[in-house]
């Protein structure tokens, strides 16, 4: 079973994928791997959001493929059944995590407040998404919760653009950071394969040294 901390490790940026075709799955995720990118977070926010996760799974070699917006157990059941690798979640629930517990399905899961980072660190999970993060206080609000959490580290999601990537990634306690910038709705939507590989390679550029 992966460590969600191994996520971190492939690249600066997990990009948040909401597809609404399921014929796009595949070459949009050859796409993001063709351009570095290979973990993937495939959002059950549309009908065909388990369908897509099936298919890069058996199709695209070298994707790793989890499920994002997983709210409840049968979310997790339905996406390790569907071939995802991880979970994440907007909030932290202990259903959730129990679920992900007895699948063996690591789970990167939301959170915005201390008492939220207690109750997930309390179910022995220390890495954690920061959702969503500009709203939610962006680098000011991760710099005050490294103060208590020193031993917690975070996937910042939620407003994180090109724009600020670098210096939420400058933070100790971020070891990675989410977004959906890599996969603009238009460029899904004309098939634009070539700008989503170019949007994906684009984030090389980002990794902090060290
Ligand atoms: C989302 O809510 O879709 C994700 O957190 C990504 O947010 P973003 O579109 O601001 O990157």
């Amino acid at each position: 079973m992966l460590n969600t901390l191994e996520l971190a490790t492939h690249g600066p940026v997990i990009p948040v994928i909401v597809i609404h075709r399921l014929a796009d799955a595949v070459p949009l995720a050859q796409a993001l791997v063709d351009g570095g990118v290979r973990v993937l977070e495939v959002t059950l926010r549309t009908p065909v959001g388990l369908a897509c996760i099936e298919a890069i799974a058996r199709s695209v070699p070298g994707a790793i493929v989890g499920a994002g917006t997983i709210r409840s157990a049968a979310d997790a059941r339905a996406s390790h059944a569907a071939g995802a690798v991880f979970g994440v979640s907007p909030g932290y629930t202990a259903a959730v995590g129990a679920a992900c517990r007895e699948l063996g399905l690591p789970l990167l899961p939301g959170v915005a407040t201390a008492s939220e980072v207690m109750a997930a660190q309390a179910d022995g999970i220390d890495f954690l998404k920061f959702f969503p993060a500009v709203q939610a206080g962006g680098i000011p609000m991760l710099k005050a919760l490294g103060g208590p959490f020193p031993d917690v580290a975070f996937c910042p999601t939620g407003g994180v653009s090109p724009e600020n990537a670098a210096q939420f990634l400058a933070l100790p306690n971020v070891k990675v950071c989410g977004g959906s910038w890599l996969t603009p709705a238009d460029a899904v939507a004309a098939g634009d394969w070539a700008r989503i590989t170019a949007l994906a390679k684009a984030t090389a550029a980002l990794r902090q040294p060290g």
